[in-house]
């Protein structure tokens, strides 16, 4: 059996792959320091699959807490979540930003290379393509500039990982970028559970739906769209979780080296089109108003799909509607998230 370290795999897309993994025959050692989740989560992934994890305790940028890892687990291949991923607040604590997510990236590598290992899945995500307007983003479309720190560590990160196939021609990995992943698992056992107020329109809106917000902001109506909102490609949270198993299969079976792969559904949804279809999920009106346009939003943004569909045999299936009726069975059965049963 091929054992997958998956790194910040209590988190919102780690846990939902960890499941992902384990349903496709993957065995799962996990690691992550709870900045950012709750260690109720293992119990919750217990309860989905029957299963009890190896799970650590630990911040990936201390080498010998995870040389511990490598050393005591045959490890195949990483998958690595682990990171702080709020925009404004990487605005705010640029350091602690640069420092976590690519210091954590560089230890990762060091030691995959002492125990040679070869595999690796990172997340990116489509920030990386900038404030460009010529959508689709293919996985060729030149690299923007970025609008802050979170997205230049993605940026670096794909950089460091295009360096380190260069340099270690063994290597075969996998950079997979993201759109907007909402929703949660059909249990609504695990799902985004963000600290404080939400910065994301999925989260947000579930928070006025269940009346713990008291109403949503769109961020300006008078963009260049069908309806003055912002277009994205949403896609399940469960959807992008078989990405990367599908991810982890094709640098496993073709040529060692680097590729990068887009994961979203290739259709933009706007703002006012998911709050409708929340509506129709949760059965009642949420309150809403116009507001400016927030700095550094782009008017359009959806993935091209065909090289994720050709090369991977990746297609996300799941629809707008079935993200928002997970993302509600999620909130209504956790209405303050991991946090009441936490440590
Ligand atoms: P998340 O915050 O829910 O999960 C990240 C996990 O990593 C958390 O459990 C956190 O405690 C852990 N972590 C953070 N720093 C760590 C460190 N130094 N050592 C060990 N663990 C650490 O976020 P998520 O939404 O699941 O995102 C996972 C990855 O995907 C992140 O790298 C994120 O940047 C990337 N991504 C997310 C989105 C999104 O919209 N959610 C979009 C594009 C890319
Ligand atoms: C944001 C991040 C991006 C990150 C992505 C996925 C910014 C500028 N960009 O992108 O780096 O990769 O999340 O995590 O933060 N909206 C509202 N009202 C709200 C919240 C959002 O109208 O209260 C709108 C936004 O203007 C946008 C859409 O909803 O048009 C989606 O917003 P959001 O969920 O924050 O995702 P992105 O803007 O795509």
């Amino acid at each position: 059996m091929s054992t997958v370290l998956v790194t910040g795999g209590m988190g919102f897309i780690g846990s939902h792959t960890v499941i992902a993994l384990n349903e496709s025959g993957y065995d799962v050692v996990i690691v992550d320091n709870l900045s950012n989740s709750k260690t109720e989560a293992l119990n919750r992934l217990r309860m989905i699959t029957g299963k009890d994890f190896r799970f650590y305790r630990a911040d990936c940028r201390d080498k010998e807490a995870m040389r511990t890892v490598f050393e005591e687990n045959k490890i195949d291949s990483v998958i690595h979540f682990a990171g702080l991923k709020a925009v404004g607040e990487s605005v705010r604590m640029p350091i602690e930003y640069y420092d976590n997510n690519i210091n954590s990236m560089l230890t990762v590598l060091e030691l995959m290379n002492e125990y040679n290992v070869t595999d690796l899945v990172f997340s990116s995500s489509a920030t990386v393509y900038g404030e460009s307007e010529d959508v689709p983003f293919t996985e060729e479309s030149p690299l923007g500039m970025c609008t802050n720190p979170y997205g230049w560590t993605k940026w670096m990160i794909e950089q460091i990982l295009r360096d380190t196939s260069r340099a270690y021609p063994s290597m075969r990995i996998a950079l997979l970028r993201y759109f907007n992943p909402v929703g949660a698992h059909e249990s609504g056992l695990i799902g985004e559970d963000p600290n404080g107020i939400p910065n994301n329109l999925f989260p947000y809106i579930s928070k006025v739906a269940i009346g713990a917000l008291e109403k949503l902001t769109i961020f300006g109506d008078d963009y260049d769209t069908p309806d003055g909102t912002c277009l994205r490609d949403y896609i399940h949270v469960c959807d992008l979780a078989e990405g990367h198993v599908k991810a982890l299969r094709y640098i496993a079976t073709n040529e060692a080296g680097i590729d990068v792969f887009n994961l979203g559904t290739g259709k933009g949804t706007s703002v006012k089109e998911a709050l409708s279809a929340f509506e129709k999920a949760c059965g009642h009106k949420i309150p809403a108003v116009i507001g400016p346009r927030r700095a550094g939003d782009i008017p359009v943004c959806y993935a091209s799909t065909k090289k994720a569909e050709e090369k991977l045999g990746f297609r996300a299936t799941r629809t707008v509607e079935e993200m928002c009726d997970s993302c509600w069975n999620w909130q209504t059965k956790n209405p303050n998230g991991l946090s009441d049963k936490a440590e």
